[in-house]
């Protein structure tokens, strides 16, 4: 069931969506090798602490973490841990941020130190899909829009889209209806309409799209051992065109 947001919960999702943004900025600043995800992760925490909100994952479904930090191999739901993070990792920070009720979901992946040229460009391919896709989310588009237009983008580079995760539905839950699937048909699926508030997170692998889970139930990384990028915004359809909300 797809639930609809009002103005005033679309605004209380900037909100978050706004400390998030500026947390991701920081994370950029301190990224270098040597630090430990496990210290990213309680950075987040104090830094969403001071603005007076809170990590959204810390307890979801059992989830200890106020990050998901995925390194190289990882696609996803990477636990953070005290191992440092080498020069030329890459590595993607994902948490929710809530802020009184209000939700926002956004991810981003950074270089540590320098970093190989396929790296640079797997980056810069996996940001540019998920734009791809935003550009697709306006009132009267379908689903299948989005994610045709995210699958050809990086299949045009080479690269493959992840199918066993999509985008979904945000507001008062982290997960609601619609799943927003990375890849297919234009003109398929749901309809987009005013209020509805989705995240949009292309997982772009350098090699096969396929995933393996690790045995702690959770982590997602390539069965081929190659790379993999993530970029996530939360954003509102509105009839003035996608909002991204945590910009
Ligand atoms: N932020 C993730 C997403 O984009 C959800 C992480 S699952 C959790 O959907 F359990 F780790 F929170
Ligand atoms: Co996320």
């Amino acid at each position: 069931m797809i639930i609809f947001k009002s103005k005033r919960e679309i605004e209380m999702m900037h909100e978050a969506g706004k400390i998030l943004a500026s947390c991701h900025k920081e994370i950029e600043k301190i990224i270098t090798p040597g630090i430990s995800t496990l210290e990213i992760d309680k950075f987040v925490e104090d830094y969403l602490a001071k603005w007076g909100a809170t990590p959204e994952q810390k307890g979801y479904q059992g989830y200890q973490y106020a990050t998901c930090a995925s390194v190289n191999d990882e696609i996803c739901h990477g636990f953070p841990n005290s191992k440092p993070l080498k020069n030329g990792d890459i590595v993607t920070i994902d948490f929710v941020v809530n802020l009184n009720g209000g939700l926002a979901d956004s991810a981003w992946t950074h270089p540590v130190g320098n970093i190989s040229d396929k790296a640079k460009r797997l980056l810069k391919i996996a940001k540019e899909s998920m734009y791809k896709g935003i550009e697709q989310a306006h009132v009267g588009n379908r689903l299948g829009d989005i994610g045709h237009a995210i699958q050809t983008y990086v299949e045009n580079e080479s690269f493959s889209v992840v199918r066993d995760f999509t985008g979904h539905g945000i507001g008062r839950n982290m997960h609601e209806d619609p799943a927003v699937p990375n890849y297919g048909e234009p003109g398929k699926g749901l309809r987009l309409k005013e209020g509805m508030v989705i995240t949009i997170e292309p997982m772009v692998n350098v090699g096969s799209f396929q995933c393996k889970i690790d045995k702690n139930g959770w982590t997602a990384r390539t069965v081929d051992g190659k790379l993999s990028a993530q970029y996530e915004h939360t954003l509102a359809i509105t009839h003035n065109g996608p909002l991204i909300l945590t910009d």
